[in-house]
């Protein structure tokens, strides 16, 4: 039922020219493969060369962030509108690198997921817990927070198309991967969140991404259990040999 999504955050590393050339090698890779989808996520800066040169293949690009409204005198922003105008129907909201370092909020994150269903784009909504937070038993309070802020005043409705990716922070970028069984506890714990704040329907329908040192050796696991719907792929995205394998997994 849920088709599964393998998507990579590139972060800030790639020119646009070496976003093409990863395209170039990663393509032919990953041509006719249409068992589970794929999104990358670029810089800024490249997104609009990725989505132009990903047309007419299996492959799609999304944004990193965005801004909730259509213009104003915001230095530094992007508004749906203009992602909307280069092609691009995906974007990452609330990831913890913008929690942490950029003191994204939970309002915030709230303002860019409905901002984006209103223009017709794919939200992906990260959330996870700190070390500190499942060391202390916070594991389960922080997730259904971070989903019932995101989702405040969100109708089923609104809410069909959303996508989440579970990203403990512990693992991010760490080479520590969540165990499939942890990952999938926590993604029970999302659903039923989800299942509280909208409807049991959504939740069942909803992808929720593993995210958090995923690598070609490690999908295979995770992928195997019912609750993980997909990867969101941090450093292993960015080498398309790497990137085609977990795309690849069995
Ligand atoms: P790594 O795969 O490098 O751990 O990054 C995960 C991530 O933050 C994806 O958004």
């Amino acid at each position: 039922m849920r088709k599964p999504v393998i998507a990579g955050n590139w972060k800030m590393y790639k020119t646009p020219k070496e976003s093409l050339a990863f395209l170039d090698a990663f393509l032919p890779l990953v041509e006719g493969h249409t068992r589970d989808e794929i999104i990358l996520f670029p810089t800024m800066s490249s997104l609009g060369y990725v989505i132009d040169a990903a047309q007419g293949t299996n492959v799609r690009a999304g944004a990193q962030n965005m801004h909730w409204l259509n213009e104003g005198p915001y230095t530094g922003q992007t508004s749906p509108t203009m992602l909307v105008s280069i092609g691009c129907r995906h974007v990452l909201l609330g990831h913890s690198e913008q929690r942490l370092y950029f003191n994204e909020t939970y309002e915030r994150v709230n303002l860019k997921l409905k901002a984006a269903i209103n223009h017709g784009i794919t939200p992906i909504v990260c959330v996870g817990e700190l070390l500190g937070e499942r060391e202390d038993g916070k594991t389960e309070e922080t997730l259904r927070t971070q989903v019932r802020s995101a989702l405040r005043n969100v109708s089923s409705n609104e809410a069909r198309r959303l996508i989440i990716a579970y990203e403990p922070i512990w693992a991010i970028g760490t080479g520590s991967t969540a165990s499939p069984e942890i990952a999938a506890e926590a993604h029970s714990i999302i659903r039923h969140e989800l299942a509280h704040c909208c409807t049991q329907q959504i939740a069942d329908g909803t992808r929720i991404l593993y995210g958090g040192s995923v690598k070609p050796e490690n999908i295979g696991s995770l992928m195997k259990q019912e609750e993980i719907d997909g990867a969101l792929v941090g450093g292993a995205s960015l080498i398309p040999t790497d990137f085609a394998r977990i795309v690849q997994y069995q």
